[in-house]
């Protein structure tokens, strides 16, 4: 392992730090910070010459800077003569806009990855994208980890009986099926309109949820109204206890405090994106992915197969 270096942006250095303990390596010494007009600055403090050099962050809020450094910090590396850069993106920003689906609209998912392969990036290691086919946007190798097993195993400590997954809208059901077949339980979806980016109106639920505990999975929860709504939903169809896991916790403005008042009974989110310890409260929960990174970190650099982790890792 005397080749592979780790290093990270400002965007989540916990999580970082967590997977260089699990790997047992220091975390790369690097200075990313700022000019006095803002621009990024960054200085790579060790050599990498030869090196297999794997970079930490995800593109989460404050997204422009993060992107930014996350840019910069590559393109320090590769003018550094690195054997390998893998940008390790536990959240891919941009990526909502995925394709035109309105005259006049940018495609940001498939800009973000032509920009990360220009900025450097040999590779990109990155955990529940919003779409799956957005690796097809990628002309570099991509490994695409889920956080599927990792929430099974949380929620298996919770021995919930009567269990139905509930997708929160018909772009998650091929998710949604996934935790259903992982949990062994039934699926049901919720069809959701959504009026703007920012707030959402529920027409129906398909599928029984009635007298069942159930488990609303998404890939994002930002602004909290698709959660909100659907939970709201599903209270009304008769569901008994609500929980909701969602691998990205972005939890934009009063999200948190939808919650608190919402019929969500509990949320298990990850820590691919960092969750501010003053939002903490009983009803959120966050569950570490470090591990299934830092395994996924080693057997890429060992040029091991990665497809043993969507059935084993524990958080
Ligand atoms: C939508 O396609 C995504 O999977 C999420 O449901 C959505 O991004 C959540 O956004 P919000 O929390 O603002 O409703």
């Amino acid at each position: 392992m005397d080749k592979l270096v780790i290093f990270s942006g400002n965007a989540n250095m916990r999580l970082a730090r967590k997977i260089c303990v699990y790997l047992n390596v220091k975390l790369g010494k690097a200075l990313v910070t700022r000019f006095s007009d803002g621009e990024v600055r960054v200085k790579i403090g060790e050599n990498v010459r030869g090196k297999d050099v794997f970079v930490i962050q995800p593109t989460c809020p404050p997204v422009n800077e993060n992107m930014v450094e996350l840019l910069v910090m590559l393109d320090a590396l590769r003018r550094a003569s690195p054997r390998r850069i893998t940008a390790v993106i536990p959240y891919f920003g941009y990526a909502r806009q995925d394709r035109k689906d309105q005259p006049r609209v940018p495609i940001t998912a498939k800009l973000v990855a032509n920009i990360l392969a220009v900025a450097g990036a040999n590779r990109v290691l990155t955990l529940d994208l919003h779409a799956g086919q957005l690796q097809g946007f990628f002309d570099i190798p991509l490994d695409h980890l889920y956080a599927v097993n990792v929430f099974l195993d949380y929620f298996k400590r919770k021995s919930i009986k009567n269990l139905v997954i509930v997708s929160p809208d018909v772009g998650g059901i091929k998710a949604a099926r996934a935790y259903a077949k992982k949990f062994r339980a039934g699926l049901a979806i919720v069809d959701k309109r959504r009026n703007n980016p920012n707030s959402t109106e529920v027409m129906h639920i398909l599928g029984k949820v009635k007298n069942k505990n159930v488990i609303l999975v998404d890939d994002i929860i930002a602004t909290g109204s698709s959660l909100v709504e659907a939970a709201k939903a599903l209270r009304r169809e008769g569901a008994k206890k609500i929980y909701a896991c969602v691998t990205h916790g972005i939890l934009s403005g009063n999200a948190v405090q939808k919650i608190n008042n919402s019929d969500i009974d509990y949320l298990a989110i990850s820590d691919s994106i960092p969750f501010d310890g003053s939002k903490r409260n009983r009803k959120i929960k966050v569950v570490s992915v470090a591990n299934l990174f830092a395994e996924a970190i080693k057997r890429i650099h060992k040029e091991e197969s990665i497809s043993v982790l969507f059935g084993s890792i524990r958080s």
